[in-house]
């Protein structure tokens, strides 16, 4: 392609919006997929990290499972092509019309958080003469090195049943005449890169699933990070070391399964925020550029002081300034970089923000009443060619 893509692209659209590469999203599905294959490993995409109905009818066309934190999302799953026998359903505040949703689509499992929640899904299945699926979800209380917003595998966080209380459940369910249980969840947390981690993970569920007895399978959770200092670079994530670290460590009974929960591994990667520049803005001790999108489109920077590599793609490559890139909202957390070296900007020029394909989107608000226009969807893998056609 002679001429930047994604900048052809914009200049047809009204920004800001979010671009998805569908070349990429197939390609890290089919990485995913073929790694886990090796050791028989079951997947299960998170909605929550993108429920965009295109990528949803993609992932669930390659037979991947889901993993949904409410009733609507188990609704949208099912109306995207997940079977509901590949379903999971977690959260620490499931409502009685979501578990009585997940009880009637007959899902493969809920996941739960706390004996009361059990108490209920017996109760609520008892009135329809079922028997509920269920996992514990285990909290391991390991630190996954991540941003305290994203870790949830400590004892301080409000996710799971604590070790020391797993005997106590297990005593008291064993008494309930409307549960089965299946399995041990667990999730440590979320944009974890060193794998170390998810090694004690491991070593935790070893020696937990030794305590529970006969179980079908274990359910690891996700957490798999991506690059999002250099994309480019690595536009896959490492899925071979990563589902290696579970095959080296987890020692299973024969016959047990082991489950995953992948988000931003699997879409993170696919997706960008494109913007316009609308002003450059002399200040007393910084300039800036002041973009059309802002936190009410992207906020993982302004609530996780996440990093997003940005670019300005109509800009050639001559040296320009030290920029703070900010939005139009009225909050002085709207920053999306600061004191950013970037090539000579104009008003106008496009922007991309990339690795914005997780919690992107989703995370969106109104706040501001500022727009969002439709997602655009390209089938061929645009975000790989472009840097090189600038
Ligand atoms: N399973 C459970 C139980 C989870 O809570 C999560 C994410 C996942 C799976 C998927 O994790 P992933 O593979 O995407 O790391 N909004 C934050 C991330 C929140 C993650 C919440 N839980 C962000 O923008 O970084």
């Amino acid at each position: 392609m002679k001429k930047n893509t994604i900048q052809e692209i914009a200049v047809n659209n009204n920004t800001p919006f979010y671009l998805y590469d569908i070349g990429l999203l197939r390609e890290t599905i089919e990485t995913a997929i073929s790694e886990a294959q090796k050791y028989g490993y079951e997947l299960h995409y998170a909605l929550k990290a993108n429920f965009s109905e295109q990528i949803l009818k993609i992932i669930s066309s390659y037979g991947m499972g889901a993993d949904c934190v409410s009733g609507n999302e188990i609704d949208w799953a099912v109306r995207t092509g997940f079977k509901p026998e590949k379903i999971v359903f977690a959260g620490v505040g499931k409502t009685d019309d979501e578990i009585n949703l997940a009880l009637n689509h007959n899902i493969f499992c809920l996941n739960c958080e706390s004996l009361q929640e059990i108490s209920v899904i017996n109760q609520l299945a008892g009135l329809k003469n079922q028997k509920a699926d269920i996992a514990l979800r285990i909290n391991p209380d390991i630190d996954a090195q991540t941003h305290r917003f994203i870790t949830t595998g400590l004892n301080e966080n409000k996710f799971g049943i604590n070790c020391s209380d797993l005997d106590k459940v297990l005593n008291e369910i064993s008494g309930f005449k409307n549960i089965r249980l299946k399995g041990l969840h667990f999730h440590i947390g979320s944009q974890i890169l060193n794998l170390k981690p998810f090694k004690e993970l491991c070593l935790k569920i070893n020696q937990i699933l030794n305590l529970a007895g006969e179980l079908e399978f274990v359910n690891v959770g996700g957490g798999l990070g991506i690059d999002y200092l250099e994309p480019e670079q690595n536009r896959i994530p490492d899925f071979k070391n990563y589902f290696k670290v579970f095959n080296d460590n987890l020692q299973l009974n024969s016959g047990q399964k082991v489950h995953f929960e992948l988000g931003r591994s699997i879409v993170g990667q696919c997706g960008s925020l494109i913007s316009r520049v609308l002003y450059v803005k002399p200040g007393n001790c910084r300039n800036y550029l002041i973009l059309d999108a802002g936190m009410t489109h992207l906020i993982r920077p302004a609530l996780y002081q996440a990093h997003h590599k940005i670019e300005n793609l109509s800009s050639g490559l001559a040296e320009g300034n030290k920029y703070d890139i900010v939005g139009p909202i009225c909050e002085s957390s709207d920053v999306f970089a600061q004191e950013l070296s970037f090539p000579k900007t104009e008003r106008g020029d496009i922007i991309q923000i990339k690795s914005a394909g997780a919690y992107g989107e989703v995370m969106s608000s109104q706040y501001n009443m500022k727009t969002l226009f439709p997602a655009v969807f390209v089938n061929q893998s645009v975000f790989a060619e472009n840097k090189a056609d600038i």
